[in-house]
């Protein structure tokens, strides 16, 4: 999905240019590229929804959560609104992730002591093992980092 996620990204950055409504309109090379990458990425998302609301196990994540819930007037989710949710998580948390992680690493190597003191908790912390949410609360000079790199 990589691939077609950077190519809605770039179109999402110039569709806030002044001419953008009036180009949507028109066949112009980045329209047509980016119809096949929302159709691809609409595709798949599609195939995963149907394939886990087919199975109907609650699998304890957010997928689950979306497919499980119920409006307080009843009725669950449709899955074209389960797929513009998912699509949104897509959209909105792969490339802030990916820029709020590049930044950490660079800015740890700008400053050693910090990074050995980072690295230091996790290893006491973690002990070798690939850490969970739940190891959250005690990796406190892990977030602080990372949070101080959001914050520059
Ligand atoms: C370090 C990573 C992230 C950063 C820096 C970030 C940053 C932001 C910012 C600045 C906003 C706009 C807030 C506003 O204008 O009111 C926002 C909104 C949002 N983000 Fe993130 N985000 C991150 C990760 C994620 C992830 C992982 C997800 C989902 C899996 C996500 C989902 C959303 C959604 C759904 C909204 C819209 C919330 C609303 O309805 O107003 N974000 N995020």
């Amino acid at each position: 999905m990589a691939p077609h996620i950077t190519v809605v990204m770039q179109t999402f950055r110039a569709s806030g240019g002044p001419f953008s409504e009036f180009q949507k309109g028109l066949p112009l090379p980045r329209s047509r590229q980016f119809e096949r990458a929302r159709a691809q990425l609409v595709g798949t998302v599609n195939r995963i929804v149907q394939k886990r609301r087919a199975r109907q196990e609650d699998r304890g994540d957010l997928l689950s959560t979306l497919l499980f819930a119920q409006e307080s007037e009843g009725g669950g989710m449709s899955d074209g609104l389960v797929r513009d949710e998912v699509m949104t998580f897509f959209l909105a948390g792969h490339e802030t992730t990916a820029n709020a992680l590049a930044w950490t690493w660079y800015l740890l190597s700008q400053n050693l002591e910090v990074e050995a003191k980072l690295h230091g908790e996790i290893d006491s912390v973690l002990a070798g093992r690939l850490p969970s949410a739940g190891d959250i609360p005690r990796l406190h000079y892990t977030v602080m980092a990372f949070s101080e790199a959001i914050r520059l």
